[in-house]
């Protein structure tokens, strides 16, 4: 049955030109549906903190046009920003601060009532309870990231971005981060996060979107998204090496790697026809001869750039 997905974030035809001209967005759109977590896989400078900023509010735009929850992030800024958490790129804590006036000063910031009980939760919840009258200064790095977290859930928002969370992350702290993620998920937050850990869209994302040089390459859902890309390489040794891909082979897109003494081949396992035997039928007819021939899975991480290059 398919169910009806209500949309929480709508961008229309985004633009965002910085003062110095750099054009960061490119007339991007894209629809966040409620309650799900999308992923925003994209290298450095992909636009990726700059469409983050512009949702929350924080960085003007230059045209198109940004609706969260069905009011626009310019014109009831409040009403939008009220229901976003934003996890910042950068550590922005305060040092001296002890964690609990921390939070609560995040949550008044927006013009909420004291609520000693859900902040209390808030810090079970992220296990900084028994750490909350310790300042800032003295927590480990994990413990100041999920600070970082419990700043932007303190008021309460049904709508959280996560900016790199992980960046510079080591795995076991990584994987406490996606355990927060997760539940935080099946509480019904709305999740964006961006990365360009391909391993963490594989992990988390309900959908995975691709952006680079402020354009929204693809989004799709991350299930379709790896079974249509997944793509096997078959490497091929040769007897005599090479020093180019011959005419008559060009049409299989080789990759000639080994100093020439090999290439791989590139298959998608979906399609019926994987072109091998007809590649191999061909290399036979102008004399190249197979020394070996290996087969191995694509990473995402091959896909992902095969993407971004196409
Ligand atoms: N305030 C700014 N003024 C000018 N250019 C900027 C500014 N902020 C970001 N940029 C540029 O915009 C591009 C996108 O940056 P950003 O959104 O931070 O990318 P990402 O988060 O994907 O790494 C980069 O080339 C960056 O240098
Ligand atoms: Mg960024």
């Amino acid at each position: 049955m398919d169910v009806k997905l209500s949309e929480i974030i709508t961008v229309s035809s985004l633009v965002k030109k910085y003062d110095n001209k750099f054009l960061a967005l490119n007339g991007l759109n894209l629809n966040i549906n409620q309650g799900e977590i999308i992923a925003l896989l994209g290298p450095n400078g992909a636009g990726k903190t700059t469409l983050i900023s512009t949702i929350c509010g924080l960085t003007s735009i230059t045209s198109g046009k940004i609706e969260v929850n069905g009011f626009d992030v310019i014109k009831d800024y409040r009403k939008t920003r009220e229901i976003i958490g934003l996890v910042p790129q950068e550590l922005a804590l305060e040092p001296f601060e002890k964690v609990i006036n921390s939070i609560r000063f995040s949550r008044r910031l927006f013009g909420k009532k004291d609520d000693n009980k859900y902040l209390n939760q808030l810090l079970i919840k992220l296990q900084l309870f028994d750490k909350k009258d310790n300042i800032i200064k003295s927590l480990s790095g994990g413990m100041k990231r999920r600070v970082m977290i419990a700043k932007a859930l303190s008021h309460n928002p049904s709508i959280l971005f996560l900016d790199e969370p992980t960046a510079g992350v080591d795995v076991e702290l990584r994987k406490d981060m996606w355990n927060i993620i997760r539940e935080l998920k099946k509480e019904g937050v709305t999740i964006i996060l961006t990365t360009h850990y391909i391993e963490e869209a594989e992990m988390m994302a309900d959908r995975i979107g691709i952006i680079n040089h402020g354009e929204l390459l693809l989004v799709e859902e991350k299930n379709k998204l790896i079974k249509r890309m997944s793509v096997k390489t078959l490497k091929v040794k040769l007897k005599k090496s090479i020093t180019k891909i011959p005419k008559p082979l060009e049409k299989y897109k080789l990759k000639l790697i080994d100093d020439g003494n090999s290439f791989n081949y590139y298959y998608n396992t979906g399609n019926m026809k994987t072109g091998i035997t007809s590649l191999l039928s061909d290399m036979n007819d102008i004399g190249i001869n197979l020394f070996d021939i290996q087969t191995e899975e694509t990473s995402l991480e091959e896909i992902f750039v095969k993407i971004i290059k196409d």
